[in-house]
């Protein structure tokens, strides 16, 4: 679904269209670093910088403050809490297959080094934002699942939730 449909949440959406295409932007500018395209890349950094401690983060703390609270009792009476962990895991899997693909692509490309170039790039940033993601993923599980499970299932529990994988 488009972001700016009749939803009555459509301005969130609309807004979160906004923070992804001045990632985008953000993203482009670094490129531009890394590749020692130095000329006039010090606006667009700045301008980064302004989105991200202006823009992001007062986004999150909205978030956290008016957002969360009423989604919360949502989530408590119609919501899956674990759904948001799932949507990770897709992202995750989608990742591992890209980088499985790019790794053969790589590989027999091996007397084409132009070829390799691009493909090297990829490579790089997916295991970057794979990193990314699972240090974060990991992180939610152990402070929100995982001490969760501590605080109020046994060992006998735990066991078997283990059951024949570990
Ligand atoms: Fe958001
Ligand atoms: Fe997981």
């Amino acid at each position: 679904m488009k972001a700016n449909d009749g939803r009555p949440t459509r301005k969130i959406r609309e807004h979160h269209q906004a923070i992804l295409h001045q990632l985008a932007q953000m993203k482009d500018t670094i490129g531009h670093l890394e590749r020692g395209e130095l000329k006039s890349i010090e606006d667009g950094l700045k301008q980064s910088s302004k989105f991200l401690d202006n823009e992001l983060r007062p986004h999150a703390e909205w978030e956290e403050d008016s957002l969360y609270p009423p989604i919360g009792e949502l989530l408590k009476k119609y919501g899956k809490p674990t759904a948001t962990m799932e949507i990770d895991h897709d992202d995750i899997k989608t990742r591992i297959d890209q980088f499985r693909n790019d790794v053969a692509a790589f590989l027999s490309l091996s007397h084409a080094p132009k070829g390799r170039e691009e493909l090297g790039r990829q490579l790089i940033r997916n295991a970057w934002q794979l990193e990314a993601i699972v240090s974060l993923h990991l992180r939610k599980e152990e402070e929100v699942y995982l001490s969760l499970a501590d605080s109020h299932l046994t060992e006998k529990d735990i066991q078997a939730i283990l059951g024949g994988e570990h």
